[in-house]
């Protein structure tokens, strides 16, 4: 059992408590927002994650997971300190490493006895060796302390189980001193755990998340070449995939990829590449081909309805990705702000996002389920590919639509059904069944 202490309680340091917690661990979750800190202490989960609530009730019930705002008992009451702010991205792409350091500094000034502090946020490479110095400068009690890094690999949607049962641990050190005890803290998560220098560990953060990316662009830029040439994106995607060395995870086509971790990443790999003096254009058309996958899909739906003014368009999904209400760089949202920029009414339905969606886009009627977005509405647009969105009455569906178009930005529905079905029907690299 490892006492640890997570500062930052948000989706990847609740998560990652939660789930130390669940293994023995005794965990101090702190957070300097008091209101969230509050609803934690009494029993509430500020934000969907399949999973997460049950653990969080049970450990807590179980005294091994504790919920404070301040620092100094969370640093009291632990040997390891994890480090999981935000590390937002800033107007040119670099990222903001403001919350990290002064975490870092607020860490150093309470500790009296030894402590590891483990950066989990995702950082550039090289932001261990400035925690280190930042620590040893407002070390008041001069006491000893190693610093580490420990990348997060959650999705969203599925973090619970990503953490509980990791491909791989990576944990970067600049001392063999921390090594025992952090395994200590993975050992009964039965994973290899890779043990490396910190700016590799930092490093190998930024390569997978970047490396995702480009398979789902490499994924989108194929895409368009099947709409081009009347090829079939999903046959496409099967037949690469079967092939062991490429594998058919992220060669999903659709509206591109959003949240908080890949636009961000991709950028702040650019920016810290181009700072080490490589210029890394491979990445920087990866992040063109994914802001150019909305474009396109927009045009697509401009050249289906021809005008989109005063038109009433359904809009099934609006988290970025299934499974949480999550709505931080979602495709939706730059679809939905254009499509009300020309004049559109948008009928919108999110099975966990609207509520979160309500504070950045007030302007949308939010329903009750897919049908009562659908009805009345002259398109339908699918941006989230919910599991329950797979399984509609599609037949329901399009008798309460005004006009049968779908347009399905992530490849949900099966072509050939749908246009059986009456529906005028687009994907994403997918031709146009009445077309052929
Ligand atoms: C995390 C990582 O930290 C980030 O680097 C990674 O790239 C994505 O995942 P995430 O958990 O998604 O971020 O962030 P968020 O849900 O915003 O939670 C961060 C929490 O830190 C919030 O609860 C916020 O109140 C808290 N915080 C922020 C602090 O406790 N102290 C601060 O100084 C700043
Ligand atoms: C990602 C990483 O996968 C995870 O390891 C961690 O480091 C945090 O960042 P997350 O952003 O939560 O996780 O979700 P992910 O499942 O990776 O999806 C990201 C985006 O890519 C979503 O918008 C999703 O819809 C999109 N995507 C994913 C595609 O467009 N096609 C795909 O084939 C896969």
């Amino acid at each position: 059992m490892v006492n640890i202490a997570i500062v930052g309680t948000g989706y990847v340091g609740l998560v990652t408590g939660a789930c130390f917690a669940e293994v023995g661990h005794r965990v101090v979750c702190v957070d300097n927002n008091r209101d969230k800190v509050k609803l934690l202490q009494g029993g509430g989960i500020p934000i969907y994650e399949p999973g997460l609530e049950d653990l969080v009730k049970r450990n807590v019930a179980e005294g091994r997971l504790q919920f404070t705002d301040s620092i100094q008992e969370g640093v009291d009451q632990s040997d390891v300190i994890f480090i999981a702010v935000p590390t937002p991205p800033q107007a040119d792409g670099s990222t903001d490493l403001s919350f990290v350091e002064k975490v870092a500094r607020e860490i150093s000034s309470v500790m009296t006895s030894y402590k590891i502090i483990v950066d989990k946020s995702t950082v550039p490479v090289r932001t261990g060796e400035k925690v280190a110095e930042t620590i040893k400068r407002y070390n008041e009690h001069g006491v000893d302390f190693d610093v580490a890094s420990n990348p997060e690999f959650l999705r969203e949607g599925c973090a619970v189980a990503d953490l509980m049962n990791p491909d791989r641990v990576v944990v970067g050190v600049s001392s063999p001193r921390p090594v025992t005890t952090l395994k200590a803290i993975y050992e009964p998560f039965d994973a290899p755990i890779i043990v490396t220098d910190i700016s590799s560990s930092e490093l190998i953060k930024h390569a997978c998340n970047s490396f995702l990316a480009l398979k789902i662009s490499y994924i989108n830029a194929i895409a368009a070449i099947c709409e081009a040439s009347g090829a079939d994106v999903d046959d496409v995607a099967h037949g690469m995939g079967l092939d062991q060395r490429i594998g058919r995870a992220f060669l999903d086509a659709g509206i591109g990829y959003g949240g908080s971790c890949f636009p961000k990443d991709v950028s702040a790999f650019i920016h810290i590449a181009d700072q080490l003096g490589y210029d890394f254009s491979l990445l920087k058309e990866v992040a063109r081909i994914n802001r150019h996958q909305v474009e396109r899909f927009l045009k697509r739906i401009h050249d289906t309805l021809w005008i989109v003014k005063d038109k009433t368009i359904a809009v099934l999904g609006l988290a970025f990705k299934p499974n949480t209400d999550d709505m931080r760089l979602a495709p939706s949202l730059e679809i939905i702000r254009s499509l009300l920029e020309d004049g559109a009414k948008i009928r919108a339905y999110d099975p966990k996002a609207m509520d979160n969606a309500r504070a950045i886009l007030p302007d949308l009627e939010y329903c009750s389920d897919p049908y009562a977005a659908a009805t009345g509405a002259e398109a339908l647009v699918v941006c989230t590919e919910w599991p329950e969105f797979r399984s509609l009455d599609l037949d329901r569906l399009r008798s309460v639509m005004t006009q049968p178009v779908v347009l399905d930005g992530r490849n949900i529905f099966n072509p050939q059904d749908m246009t059986a079905r009456g529906f005028i029907y687009y994907g994403v690299g997918r031709k146009p069944q009445h077309e052929r």
